[in-house]
């Protein structure tokens, strides 16, 4: 998918000298689309799906944390299945969902190098944090409408004030990600240079909206009146430790020259 950002490797001496890929948004233009040597773009393909799949199968943080959101998700699901509890249990059921999809979002792209990677990398990133977004908003809607059925009152909880806060702060990132990416929202946001400019500002909202994702299971784990009544103390422990591993996972595995502000 094209979007209007330049290559690296169609970019001026000069630019790709300043440019450590700190406001580069990891979409590129679809060069490798117009190349004449169609098996060479594929093979270069091929070799960027490998790197995204190495991502995920050769770090150690990084398969630490693919075991904290499968323990997390496995346990959660496992509660339900013990308990079912109506509507109400499509809310843990998706919220856990959109956990491991956010966290193999992220996850994919830790790191990504050449422009080809950068590119396939985005792609699997917005399908995986799409497919997480509908899922929390579907939960949520869930949650907040069985509250409703109930004469319940909102948000009287940590639990609810924090995952209220945090699907809000998502939405925003969303919207914000998908202008910074496609031309049509750069012209919005003053070009495709000031876009650009922002991208460092979407990576430190996305990690900073991954803590609160962590956090909000967690105060439901911990605290939830219904949370607590029908799952046994392993059960919480083994939902929080890896809630508490996909974190650590994920946040040893930033880069931190990528979150400066200059
Ligand atoms: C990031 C994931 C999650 C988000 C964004 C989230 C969001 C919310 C929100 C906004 C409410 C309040 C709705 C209202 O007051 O109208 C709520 C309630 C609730 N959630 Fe979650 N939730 C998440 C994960 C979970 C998980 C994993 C569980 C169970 C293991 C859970 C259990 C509950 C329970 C029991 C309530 C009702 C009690 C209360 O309001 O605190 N949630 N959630």
């Amino acid at each position: 998918m094209s979007s209007g950002a330049p290559d690296a490797s169609v970019r001026s001496p000069s630019s790709a000298q300043s440019d450590n890929g700190e406001d580069r948004p990891l979409l590129g233009n679809s060069t490798t689309a117009d190349n004449p040597d169609l098996e060479e773009s594929m093979a270069k393909a091929q070799a960027s799906y490998a790197s995204l799949l190495n991502n995920l199968a050769n770090r150690t943080m990084a398969l630490a944390a693919q075991v904290g959101v499968i323990l997390f998700a496995i346990t959660t699901w496992v509660m339900l299945i013990e308990h079912p509890a109506g509507l109400f249990s499509y809310h843990p059921a998706l919220q856990s969902l959109a956990i491991v999809f956010f966290g193999y979002g992220i996850l994919v792209l830790q790191p990504t190098k050449s422009p080809q990677a950068k590119r396939k990398g985005q792609n699997v990133h917005q399908i995986f944090q799409g497919l997480a977004l509908v899922s929390i908003l579907g939960g949520v809607a869930i949650i907040i409408f069985n509250k409703k059925l109930h004469e319940a009152a909102h948000f009287a909880t940590w639990h609810g004030i924090l995952g209220i806060t945090t699907v809000s702060l998502l939405v925003f990132q969303a919207i914000v990600g998908l202008l910074q990416a496609y031309p049509a929202g750069q012209k919005l946001l003053g070009g495709e240079a000031k876009a650009k400019a922002t991208w460092k500002y979407h990576r430190a909202l996305g990690y900073t909206l991954f803590i609160l994702l962590i956090l909000t299971p967690m105060t439901a784990v911990t605290s939830a009146d219904w949370v607590l009544q029908n799952s046994s103390s392993l059960q919480r422990n083994v939902m929080f430790g890896g809630l508490a591993l996909l974190g650590v996972g994920v946040l040893l595995g930033l880069n931190p020259s990528k979150m400066q502000f200059r």
